[in-house]
Parts: structure tokens; C-alpha cells; sequence
């Protein structure tokens, strides 16, 4: 049996997005460096195994598929990708496709399209996690038309569905497109989790909640405007007890947050773009200070942690967060609007928010909001859409309630603050770089333009 597509890596990831081809009734070719992996992965697909060849050797693989091949990688990120590449190129013929389906940096996703290679090459983002690979992902593409049209059968068939049937499978753009808005939806996933943590930090400390009192909150919050994968699981998490002696999941794990990069990534391409995504910085920022453990315990004992008494209506967090979440997300698709004008890719706004309505992590019922508003105006910034203008104005008075009160009693809150303050200098029309723009002309000659046409750049500091 030929195979319709092929896929090499049976990870995590890869075994799932390799069940979720072959259930959709495409024969997949399958194979990975450890050959047992690539045995036991066939012995365990069941009722999928007749639509999965497995393959020993990378020549057996690419003998396997039908031709012009379609080969998708799901390899870890960075020199394995390339190495990869560098083991099949010899094999394949300048029709073939390679689909870079891991969490690729976009750089070397830009590169590695402009590399020449024998065949041909796309970059492919997938949000959703192992459920989301074995059952519909989201999928973000970058790379040319013509090849994106090769597979976008297979894609569609396996990506999740919006509640409109629409399938969450989008070619972004040229390049590193989809690896790029893969990116920015990781830095606003980093986003949501931290200003959930946020809150959940403020019930246990300052309101002395326990996990399970929480856990009900966000469940009820989940039946709500932020209805969303995120708040619906920290529900869960919050609400689970462990198996070994019955506390509850929350209170026995360690404080210290993991990160494979994509968010920090996110926040450094931001910095080079000169495109504001506080809330995002302040969520990578905070997964550092978690990091920071045995330092934080240390000025704990110095300093004190704050003390309980938070005194906030939980309808009041409920509100800031939404405002929170909204602030975000306007900065997250400004950021976009930076990248599309930079590397001249057209990012299409509107497909964005509705592919990331389904299948993957970020997916929130306020998406399908977003994707309205942006399909009305994508040049627009988010919040001055009429529908999210008056949902800011509605809640940012709760946002700055709860932040007033986490600084009053020294509880933190990074992300939410940071929302808050850039909601505060976007609004303002005359802020504050005058007084940099005086300093720098003080100490360096910079130059300045004036509010009243004078054409003299310089200030009489020397005088
Ligand atoms: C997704 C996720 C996924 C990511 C993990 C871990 O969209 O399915 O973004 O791709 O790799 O969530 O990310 P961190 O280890 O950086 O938290």
C-alpha cells in the first residue's frame, strides 16, 4: 500500500497527529529513529493500524509514499529539524514536500524556506496539545500557496472545527509565517495561564480560598464571557486532590514553571518590532521570578510574603480579568500588524482570530468576538472596536480596582498591572516622552520636534 503522507517523529505529538491522518482515512507512512518506537506505535493503533505503514529505515520511508511526497516533521525544534532535513533531502525529488510541523522559531523557519533545498518546503504550527493533535488541532501555515493546496485536504480533515464547521487550518503567509503567529499565540497562551495564576494567587493569599473554593469560581467563570480552554482546565486543576494522601493537586506541586521558549521568543521578537505586548512580557518575565525559587524563599524569611486580606468582590476579578484578557489580545494582534508589515507577509487578522477558535490552547468563546471585530476593520487597534470599547470601559474600573488593591497589600499581579498600564499611556494623547526627549538632546544632542512648528531641535541647555 502506498502511503498518501508521511511523518517522521512518533513523539508525543507526532504519534497523535499520525492517528488523527490515519482515522481521517488517510493511509500515513510513519517512522522514527528508534525503530521499536515505530513498532510499538503500529502495534498500539488499533482499528488505525491498516491505514499506518511503518517504516525502519528512512529510504523504506520515502519509498512508501506516493509521489509527489508530503512528509511532515515532528521532531524537537532547532538542529534536530535541521539534521532531519538534511537526511531526507538527498532522498527526495523537487516535488516532494517537507512540512516542519514542530514549534519551530520562525527565524529558521524564514531561513530554512529560503535555503534552496531540493524539494519544497512549509512551516506548519500546531496548537492543541496532544488531545488537539489526536483529535483537531489548530493549524497555522506559512510557506507557498501552491503547497499549502497539496495538503490543506489532509490538514482541514484534521484540524478542529469551529462551531460554524469552518476547519482551523490557515496558511498564514510566506516563510516563517505560521511559526510566527504560532509564536504570538504561545506569548498570549504564557498570557491567559499567568493572569490566571494571577488571580488564583490573590483567592489563596489574600482571600485565604481554598483550592477547591477556586476551582469553582473559574468553573463558574467558565459558563461566562470567559468561557475558554484555560480557565475551563484551571478549573480542574484547581479542583483536583492528589491520589498519594488526598490534598488537593494545587497545594502539592512546586511553584517553579517550566518553559521551552516559544513565549520568551514571542516577547524578544516584540522588543525588535517596537511592538508593546506588556502582558505578555510581564507572563515570560513572571515564569523567571517562579524559576527563582530558593532566592524567593530567602527574601521571604527577610521581608515577609503579604499578609491575607484581600479585600475584592470575586465578580470584581471576574471583571478585571476580562478586561485583562481583552487588553492582552489587542496587543498580541498589534504585535501581528508589526511582524505582517515588517517581513511584508499580509497576515490576514480576522483568519487568525478564527483559527485560533478551536483546537488550540488560547480558544475562548471571546474569539469568536475578536474575529468579528477584525473581520469590521482589521487595521483597527482591538479595543476601539465598538463591541470591546464598551467591554473596557465596563470592567477596566474592576481591573484597576484589583490591581489598586494586590499593590495596597502587596500581593503581585504583573500581567494584569501591566495591561492596565499600557491601557493608561495609550489613552493619555500628551505622555511623558517630552521629558525623555529633553534629556537626550541635554546629554547627547538628539534633537527633539516641537508642539509649536519652531524649527529649532535643541534645547539652551548649554545657556
Ligand atoms: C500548544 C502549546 C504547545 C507548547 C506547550 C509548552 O499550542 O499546543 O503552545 O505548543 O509547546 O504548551 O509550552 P511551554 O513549555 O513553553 O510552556
Amino acid at each position: 500500500q502506498q502511503a498518501q503522507i508521511g511523518l517522521i517523529g512518533l513523539g508525543t505529538m507526532g504519534s497523535a497527529l499520525a492517528l488523527n491522518i490515519a482515522e481521517k482515512g488517510f493511509p500515513i507512512a510513519v517512522y522514527n529513529r528508534t525503530t521499536q518506537v515505530t513498532r510499538d506505535f503500529h502495534q498500539e493503533a488499533g482499528d488505525l493500524a491498516g491505514n499506518v505503514v511503518p517504516t525502519e529505515s528512512l529510504e523504506e520511508f520515502v519509498n512508501a509514499i506516493a509521489t509527489p511526497r508530503a512528509i511532515i516533521l515532528m521532531v524537537p525544534a532547532g538542529t534536530p529539524v535541521d539534521q532531519q532535513i538534511e537526511a531526507l533531502e538527498p532522498l527526495l525529488s523537487p516535488e516532494d514536500l517537507v512540512i516542519d510541523a514542530g514549534n519551530a522559531d520562525f527565524h529558521d523557519t524564514n531561513r530554512r524556506a529560503n535555503t534552496g533545498y531540493k524539494m519544497q518546503f512549509l512551516g506548519m504550527g500546531v496548537s492543541g496539545g496532544e488531545e488537539g493533535a489526536r483529535h483537531g488541532p489548530s493549524i497555522m501555515g506559512g510557506g507557498r500557496q501552491a503547497d499549502w493546496d497539496r495538503v490543506s485536504d489532509v490538514l482541514n480533515a484534521i484540524a478542529a472545527k469551529a462551531e460554524d464547521g469552518t476547519p482551523c487550518a490557515t496558511r498564514m503567509g510566506e516563510e516563517g509565517a505560521g511559526h510566527f503567529v504560532k509564536a504570538v499565540h504561545n506569548g498570549i497562551e504564557y498570557a491567559d495561564m499567568q493572569m490566571i495564576a494571577e488571580i488564583y494567587g490573590v483567592m489563596r493569599d489574600g482571600m485565604g480560598l481554598s483550592a477547591a473554593q477556586i476551582g469553582d469560581t473559574f468553573a463558574t467563570w467558565n459558563e461566562g464571557p470567559l468561557q475558554s480552554y484555560l480557565v475551563e482546565i484551571s478549573g480542574k486543576v484547581a479542583k483536583a486532590t492528589d491520589p498519594h494522601g488526598g490534598k488537593p493537586m494545587l497545594d502539592v506541586i512546586l511553584d517553579k514553571a517550566g518553559q521551552k521558549g516559544t513565549g520568551r521568543w514571542t516577547a524578544i521578537e516584540a522588543q525588535h518590532l517596537a511592538a508593546p505586548i506588556p502582558v505578555i512580557e510581564a507572563a515570560v518575565m513572571a515564569r523567571n521570578v517562579s524559576a527563582r525559587l530558593e532566592e524567593r524563599r530567602v527574601m521571604q524569611d527577610r521581608f515577609g510574603a503579604a499578609p491575607q486580606g484581600f479585600d475584592i468582590d470575586s465578580t470584581v476579578l471576574e471583571k478585571a480579568m476580562i478586561a485583562g484578557k481583552i487588553l492582552c489580545y489587542a496587543q498580541g494582534f498589534t504585535m501581528i500588524s508589526a511582524a505582517s508589515e515588517k517581513f511584508g507577509w499580509s497576515l490576514p487578522l480576522p483568519e487568525i482570530a478564527r483559527v485560533w477558535r478551536a483546537g488550540c490552547i488560547i480558544r475562548s468563546s471571546m474569539l469568536n468576538d475578536m474575529a468579528e471585530a477584525l473581520t469590521e476593520d482589521a487595521e483597527r487597534n482591538l479595543i476601539l472596536a465598538p463591541f470591546f470599547a464598551n467591554l473596557i470601559e465596563e470592567n477596566i474600573p474592576a481591573l484597576r480596582q484589583a490591581v489598586a488593591e494586590g499593590i495596597a497589600k502587596g500581593h503581585p499581579m504583573p500581567a494584569l498591572a501591566s495591561g492596565l498600564n499600557w491601557f493608561d499611556m495609550m489613552r493619555t494623547a500628551r505622555g511623558t516622552a517630552n521629558m525623555i526627549q529633553g534629556q537626550r538632546d541635554f546629554f547627547g544632542m538628539h534633537g527633539f520636534e516641537r508642539l509649536d512648528g519652531i524649527a529649532d531641535a535643541h534645547g539652551p541647555w548649554g545657556a
